[in-house]
């Protein structure tokens, strides 16, 4: 991969979750093994990997597969949905609002904590159907993501019923 595609895969604010959410979900990813579901170039793998036992990604995009690898991290090149999903005994996920809630119904039934979209109406009925809990944490000022300026960040924990 040339120079500049690489760079475009550099970690940038609006597409990573922010390193806060790895230390507030610690006790429950603790010597487990995680899933990070759309891991991109693997920047919250890094994060998930001082607490987990083991941490492996899937994504489908190639260069930030092929940028993750050279960070050292655990990349399974695959689109969820079509593909084989890893093992894991937890499922991290924070995709694209069009294809986040298409992701959650392809992983296994284990836990999945699920960087929560709030200004999504479907994807808010989506996860209270399904009686997810969801934990919102105010001040991570100027964090972008596709719905904008991100001044909270919501996590929500789907557990096996
Ligand atoms: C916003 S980034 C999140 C990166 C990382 N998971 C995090 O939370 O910091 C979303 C990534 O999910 C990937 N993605 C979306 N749908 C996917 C699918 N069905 N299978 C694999 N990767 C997917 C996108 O290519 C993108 O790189």
């Amino acid at each position: 991969m040339d120079e500049e595609n690489l760079k475009s895969f550099e970690a940038g604010p609006f597409l990573y979750t922010p390193e806060a959410i790895a230390d507030i979900i610690s006790p429950i990813i603790k010597d487990k093994i995680v899933c990070d579901v759309g891991c991109r170039a693997g920047i919250f793998m890094k994060h998930l990997s001082k607490y987990a036992k083991e941490v492996i990604g899937i994504e489908q995009e190639v260069n930030a597969v092929m940028k993750g690898r050279e960070r050292g991290y655990n990349i399974i090149h695959g689109k969820v949905g079509v593909d084989n999903i890893p093992d894991a005994d937890i499922y991290y996920v924070w995709v694209n609002p069009p294809n986040l809630v298409l992701v959650i119904e392809a992983l296994p039934n284990k836990p999945i904590i699920i960087g929560n979209y709030h200004k999504y109406p479907k994807i808010q009925k989506y996860l209270k159907e399904k009686e997810a809990i969801t934990l919102y944490i105010p001040s991570f000022g100027f964090i972008k993501n596709e719905c904008g300026q991100l001044n909270t960040f919501g996590i929500s924990f789907l557990w096996p019923k």
